[in-house]
C-alpha cells in the first residue's frame, strides 16, 4: 500500500509473519520513465523468505514490458498490474484505474507485460471507474491477457475507499473467470476472512488495511485451519514497533520519523474502540523523539490491545 505499506513497514510485519506473499506499493512507470533506476526501487530479497511481487502501474506498453523484464531480472516471483488506482495524478495519465476504461487497452497493457516475461503475471483491479457497466469486460480482458489470477477491490474508482467493498462482485467474477480470483476489501477480523470465502468462493485473500490496524490478523485466520499456526504475543507487537522505527533510514529526518510512526500507530489505535479513544492522545502528542513518541503510546496500547 503506496504511503503505508514501504519497506520499514514490510520488514516491520514479515517479523510477524503469517502470510504466504506480499506484493511491493506500486512502482510508477511514467512515459519518461528511466527503466534500469526506477528498477533499483525493487528489491526481491527484502522479506526473505517471504516472497515479495512487484507491482507495476503505467500505461505506455512498451515501457511497461520493459520494466517487467527488468523485474524479472531483478528475480520478482511474479508481477501485478495495477488497473485500481483511484488517484488523479494516476488516473490522469490513463494508468491504475484508468485503464477500467477501455477493457481493450487494459488488455494491451496486460499482455504486453505477459509477453515481455516468463514469470506469472496477475492483475490488480477494481470493478470499474465511474459505474461497474465493464465489469465482465474487464475481467475477460484480464483473462484473455494471460493474467495468472487477478486481485479484485471490488469497488469504483468513484467509490474511493467510501461504499462497503461489494463482495458479491467476487463472487461473479468467480462464476466469470476459470482463472482464480483473489478477493480484496474490508477484511478486518477472522469472521471477515470466513465470510468472504464462504459466500465468494475466492480462491485466496489480499488484506490491505486490516494487516496495519491488527498485524496478527493473518496467523488469526490461519490458526481457524491449522492448530500448528503460531499464536503471536504481546511481545511481537513490541518487536514490530521496534522494527519499524529502526528500519527508517538513518537520513530520515527525525520529524519525518515522528510522522511515519504516527500513521502506523494511527491504524493500530483503529483496532477497538477503547484504542480509539486513546488514537488522538497519541496523533497529537507533542513527543518530538520517535523512540519517546513509542514510549509513550506503548503503554496505551498494551492497555486496549486485544479487546472487543
Ligand atoms: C494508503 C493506501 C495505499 C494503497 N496502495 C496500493 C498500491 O500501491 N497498490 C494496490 O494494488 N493497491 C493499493 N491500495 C489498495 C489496497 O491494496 C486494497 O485494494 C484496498 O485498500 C482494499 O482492501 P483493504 O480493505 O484490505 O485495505 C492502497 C490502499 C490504501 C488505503
Amino acid at each position: 500500500m503506496e504511503g503505508v505499506g514501504d519497506r520499514c513497514f514490510r520488514r516491520a510485519i514479515a517479523s510477524i509473519g503469517g502470510f504466504d506473499e506480499a506484493v511491493r506499493d506500486f512502482l510508477r512507470v511514467p512515459k519518461n520513465a528511466h527503466v534500469p533506476s526506477l528498477a533499483e526501487q525493487y528489491e526481491a530479497e527484502e522479506i526473505t523468505p517471504i516472497p515479495l511481487a512487484a507491482q507495476l502501474m503505467g500505461s505506455d506498453v512498451d515501457l511497461m514490458a520493459a520494466m517487467a523484464c527488468e523485474m524479472e531480472r531483478r528475480k520478482a516471483p511474479r508481477i501485478d498490474v495495477n488497473c485500481g488506482c483511484p488517484s488523479n495524478t494516476v488516473t490522469g495519465r490513463g494508468a491504475g484505474s484508468s485503464l477500467l476504461k477501455e477493457p481493450d487497452f487494459l488488455y494491451q497493457v496486460v499482455k504486453a507485460v505477459v509477453d515481455a516475461v516468463s514469470i506469472p503475471v496477475t492483475v490488480k483491479m477494481r470493478s470499474g471507474y465511474e459505474d461497474i457497466s465493464l465489469f465482465k469486460d474487464n475481467l475477460l480482458a484480464a483473462e484473455a491477457s494471460g493474467a495468472h489470477f487477478i486481485t479484485l477491490h471490488p469497488r469504483t474508482k468513484v467509490d474511493g475507499y467510501g461504499p462497503p467493498a461489494r463482495w458479491d462482485l467476487i463472487a461473479e467474477a468467480k462464476s466469470t473467470l476459470k482463472i482464480p480470483v483473489v478477493g480484496n476489501g474490508d477484511i478486518l477480523t477472522v469472521e471477515d476472512a470466513l465470510t468472504m470465502l464462504k459466500t465468494t468462493r475466492c480462491d485466496a485473500l489480499m488484506i490491505g488495511r486490516g494487516a496495519v490496524i491488527n498485524p496478527f490478523l493473518f496467523h488469526e485466520i490461519k490458526a481457524h485451519f491449522s492448530e500448528k499456526a503460531l499464536q503471536p504475543s504481546w511481545v511481537d507487537l513490541v518487536r514490530y514497533l521496534e522494527l519499524y522505527l529502526a528500519e527508517i533510514p538513518p537520513e530520515v529526518t527525525t520529524r519525518v520519523k515522528v510522522n511515519k510512526l504516527k500513521q502506523l500507530l494511527s491504524f493500530l489505535f483503529k483496532g477497538n474502540a477503547l484504542l480509539q479513544e486513546r488514537r488522538n492522545a497519541v496523533l497529537t502528542s507533542q513527543h518530538g523523539d520517535p523512540k519517546a513518541l513509542l514510549a509513550f503510546a506503548i503503554p496505551l496500547l498494551r492497555e486496549g490491545w486485544g479487546q472487543n
